[in-house]
């Protein structure tokens, strides 16, 4: 049974203090190591570690190709400043190849986890000589695999490591006494950027979550500077959380006098206070003419915005 600690009583300073003695002495002289998805949670767990070993932890960030503009480069760029230093190991063939000519939403998220823990950061892991795996997961992520929401997480088999015969790797796991509002207290405690800790929910497939029908590289793209679009317009309504989709099917539009057989992005933006249900938020009309001209314009392809106004349940959040 794990304690919980709400975000009431915490006592950042002395979370802290423990948590970095506890890692410490589980580590001693080894070598760790952890994937950083930019995520509030990885973000607080990677600036934890890092205080805890220094150079013995190896902190490595995955560019699957399902993120969103520059996002590697900027949470690397965060960490840089904080004086720790990520890795960014270039995944992006190894995901589109995994994710060629897959429609159906479960196994596109199916083949993502797949290559993610056995491919890549399996193989690093393997590699690296680390016996210790440094992990984010937050109470509610224990409660939600207990409650069959989420698939039984046993990281190792996962990782394709049979603990049984490489005897000696341990899963660290400092945040599992808390929840995500603990964990952004801690996470700005630490000294992590409100860029970081306060950021909206992004979902572990990314971008893919976002398209219907196959993810290519051409269609990333699409989705990816839809999001852009609507990340900036959004980002100041104080919404739970904004997003493109891309569509799979086509409308005839016009443009430049041509009829054109084009691409179609649905906005959604969210009000929900822990994403169980959520409502469509009430946007100003005049807000969405602006960021359907916005997308029209700066997304090659799309000729049709349309606005998500159907709640969750039986909606969800993300498209996939
Ligand atoms: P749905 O789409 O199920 O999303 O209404 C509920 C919340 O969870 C996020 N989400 C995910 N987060 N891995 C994650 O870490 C996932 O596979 C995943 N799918 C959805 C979603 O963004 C929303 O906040």
């Amino acid at each position: 049974m794990i304690k919980e600690i709400t975000a009431k009583k915490l006592n950042t300073t002395k979370f802290i203090a423990e948590k970095v003695q506890e890692i410490k002495a589980t580590v001693g002289k080894g070598i760790a190591i952890n994937a950083l998805s930019g995520g509030v949670d990885s973000s607080t767990v990677t600036m934890l570690g890092h205080m805890a070993l220094g150079k013995q932890l190896r902190t490595v960030f995955i560019q699957n190709g399902l993120m969103r503009e520059g996002e590697p480069e900027k949470v690397a760029g965060f960490f840089q400043k904080l004086g720790i230093e990520i890795e960014i190991i270039d995944a992006q063939k190894e995901f589109l190849t995994a994710l060629k000519g897959i429609t159906d939403p479960e196994k596109k998220r199916e083949a993502i986890t797949q290559t993610f823990y056995k491919k890549v950061f399996g193989h690093i892991v393997k590699q690296s000589g680390a016996k210790f795996l440094l992990q984010g997961t937050i109470l509610t992520d224990v409660d939600e695999t207990l409650a069959g929401i989420k698939r039984q997480h046993n990281v190792f088999a996962q990782l394709g490591i049979d603990p049984q015969k490489a005897f000696g790797y341990q899963i660290i796991e400092p945040l599992i006494q808390l929840r995500k509002d603990g964990v952004r207290i801690t996470g700005k405690a630490l000294g992590l950027p409100e860029e970081l800790f306060a950021r909206i929910p992004f979902p572990g497939p990314a971008l893919a979550a976002r398209i219907i029908g196959e993810v290519t590289a051409e269609r990333l793209a699409v989705v990816r500077k839809a999001t852009t679009v609507v990340e900036r317009m959004l980002c100041n309504k104080k919404a739970f959380q904004y997003m493109a989709i891309l569509h799979e099917d086509r409308v005839t539009g016009m443009r430049n006098g041509k009829r054109d057989f084009g691409q179609q992005i649905e906005v959604r933006c969210w009000d929900s206070i822990d994403a169980r249900t959520a409502t469509p938020t009430k946007l100003p009309f005049e807000l969405l003419e602006r960021l359907a001209a916005s997308i029209l314009k700066e997304v090659p392809g799309v000729v049709s915005v349309t606005y998500n106004i159907a709640t969750k349940p039986p909606s969800t959040i993300e498209a996939v």
